[in-house]
Parts: C-alpha cells; structure tokens; sequence
C-alpha cells in the first residue's frame, strides 16, 4: 500500500537545458514504481560552432524558442517542471561548522560563502542543506567536538534570472531551480554506498565531483567538454569542424588507433583534474575501492571510458541513468541509445518526485 495516494499530480518534468541540447523526462509515480512516460530532446543549433561561448548561452529567446518547440511536440501530461543550473555557473560546496542551530546556520552561512564568492552577496542566491554530523578528533585542538556537515550552494542571481527568463509564459510550471551537479548524483548514485568520482562531460562544460555515501564531497567544474574535443580534432586533421564532430562520435577510436591518435588537451585536463580529486578522497578509500561513472553525451565517446580508466588506475563504467526508472520494453533500445545524455534530467525528475511524496 502506498502511504502516498496521489491525485491526478503524478508526473514530473525534468527538464535539462544543455548547451547542444535541451533534454527533457517526464516521469510518473505509479504505485511504487517511477515510470517514464514521455521523453525528448531538441538540438540547439550554434550559429557558429566556435562563436564565442558567452553570446551563445546567454540568449533565452533562442532557448525559449526551441523548448516551446519541444514541449508542443511532446505534449506532456503535466505542467510542473523542475530544472537545473550549470554546474559551471555555481558553487556546491561542503563546509563544517561547529554545533548550532538552524537558526545559527542561517547567520553564518553568508560568512561561510563569502570565503568563496569574491562578487557582492547581494549578487548571489544562496542556499544549503545539512547534510550529517562529524566528531572530529582532540588533534583539532580547539576546533574538535561535534562539527555539522552543511552543503552549500551558491548561484549568481542573473543566472537565475535567465532562467526565469527563459521558462516565463511557457506552458510548463518550474517548481524547483537546483544546480546540474546535484542531479547528477540523484540520477547516478542515489543511495548507494562507497566512493564515487563522477565526470559528466557535456558539449560546453565537465563536472567532476567526489561523491561519499550520496553525498556531494568535492565539485569542479572546468570549461572544457565536447565542443573542444571536436575543435582538436579539426585543427589536428585540418578537416571542418562538423566533420570532425561526426568523426568523433562514429565507431572509429580516435584516442589509440594508430593513424589519427589524437592528443585531446581537454581529456588530459579532465584526467589532471580527477586525479587531484581522487588523491583527496584517498584519506579514506583506496583507489581499488573507487568507481568512476562517466556521463554527459560524451561518455559515448568510443574507447574514452577505457582510455580514462587506464589513465587514473580507477574502474571506470559508463553511468546509466534510465537504470532507476521503468519503462516500456519497446522504447528500451532508444533510451539505451541515448544513455548517459539525460543525467541531468533523469537525476532532476527523480527529485522532483521525491519532492512531490513529501507533500
Ligand atoms: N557518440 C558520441 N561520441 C562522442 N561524443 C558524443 C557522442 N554523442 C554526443 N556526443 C557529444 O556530447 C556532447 C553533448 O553532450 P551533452 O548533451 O551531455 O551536453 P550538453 O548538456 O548539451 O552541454 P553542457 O552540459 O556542456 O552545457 C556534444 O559535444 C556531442 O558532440
Ligand atoms: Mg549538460
């Protein structure tokens, strides 16, 4: 029996807004099970591939254009949406502070952020969430005692604001603006136990982030993703840039076959980057016991999961965010197909269903 008996309210959107593309989910609570009952996606054609990046995202009217387009192709069964900033426009961040109340923590927060956020607070929307308790050791002198674990997330309010901007007078209601990372791990952790290092590599932007027992550790965000690797490659086989974006998303391996092996400055980066974070999660856990879950659409990238596995010493598999939903048999192969793409949407329409069981 459900504890939950819902109303006609059952389904959410998840909707992704990516750089290449906006990827939306609609999922639908019945009975125990989350179902997938709608999904899509649009392409969000670059006027100029190697436009500057800034003039590109920050155009709502061309994102609003093409997700009113989306939206009345899939006619989804339910207006409340939820979406998520990128990670490379805010800040998750993990802080420790002594034992005090909520009301406490409201106080200090503004203090905690502005050790991180050289901009104006009043630039800046920000919230946490109390995410465990800590006894640190007598070594801590006088910092030991009980210390709260507190996640703090932080986001310039003109980014909230274009996104305000972009789903105003949409046939869709946002209930929840929350940040690309946390999806992430909604859609490729959840509960599960152990240490994880989770790299979503989109068109724009990779995140790379240290997640324990659930729980965000460490989140970078580094301004290299697909688009660049397409870049290289061009400017490597002096071909165009279109027709090194379908060379690298074909079956060829362009990291170790002999002819085109490549040097992608971007993966070293990413590696670089994983590398620092695993050696700081390694207090803990040895490398042996540390997964890493690859996503964004370039995971799909062949011969990239074992080129990073090989590279940081870490198992390394392709994350799968359709394993927590159901869904028809007939759309398996689809959804397989597109895998690791809806992350993000996947992770915020699991969310938005947890949200709305607890009202
Ligand atoms: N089969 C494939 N092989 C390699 N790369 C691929 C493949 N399919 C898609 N990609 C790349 O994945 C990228 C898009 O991934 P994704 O949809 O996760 O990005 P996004 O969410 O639009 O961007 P961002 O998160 O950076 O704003 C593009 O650079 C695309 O070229
Ligand atoms: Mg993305």
């Amino acid at each position: 029996m459900s504890l939950f008996p819902f109303g006609k309210n059952t389904a959410v959107l998840g909707v992704d807004i990516g750089t290449s593309s906006i990827k939306i989910v609609e999922v639908t609570k019945k009975g125990e099970k989350t179902v997938v009952t709608n999904y899509g996606w649009v392409e969000l054609p670059a006027k100029d591939k190697r436009q500057s990046i800034a003039e590109e995202v920050y155009q709502p009217d061309h994102i609003k254009r093409n997700l009113e387009a989306l939206l009345s192709t899939m006619k989804p069964s339910t207006k409340s949406a939820a979406t998520a900033l990128p990670g490379l426009s805010s800040l998750v961040t993990l802080i420790e502070l002594p034992k005090m109340s909520e009301q406490e923590i409201n106080e200090a927060i503004p203090f905690e952020a502005q050790k991180y956020i050289p901009t104006s607070l009043d630039e800046v929307a920000l919230s946490w969430e109390i995410i465990g308790k800590r006894e640190s050791g007598a070594d801590e002198g006088m910092m030991s005692g009980e210390k709260t674990q507190v996640l703090m997330v932080a986001a310039p309010k003109k980014e909230v604001e274009r996104f305000e901007k972009i789903f105003d007078g949409l046939s869709i209601d946002v209930h929840s603006i929350e940040v690309e990372t946390i999806s992430l791990v909604h859609a490729l952790v959840g509960n599960d136990t152990g240490q994880f290092i989770v790299i979503d590599i989109g068109a724009r932007a990779t995140s790379i982030l240290l997640v324990e027992n659930g729980t965000i550790k460490i989140s970078r965000n580094i301004d290299v993703g697909g688009r660049e690797i397409s870049s290289t490659i061009a400017d490597n086989m002096n071909i165009s840039w279109d027709r090194a974006e379908s060379l690298k998303k074909s079956e060829k391996n362009i990291l170790s076959s002999r002819e085109t092996a490549i040097s992608l400055p971007s993966i070293v980066m990413t590696i670089a980057e994983v590398q620092r974070v695993s050696s700081a999660g390694m207090n803990e856990k040895r490398k042996e016991d540390m997964q890493v879950i690859l996503s964004g659409g370039t995971a799909r990238m062949v011969g990239l999961r074992e080129y990073i596995e090989t590279e940081t010493g870490i198992k390394t598999i392709i994350g799968n965010p359709w394993a927590r939903l159901h869904y028809e048999e007939k759309i398996a192969p689809y959804v397989e197909a597109i895998g690791p793409a809806f992350s993000v949407a996947i992770g915020l329409a699991l969310k938005g269903v947890k949200d709305m069981e607890k009202k």
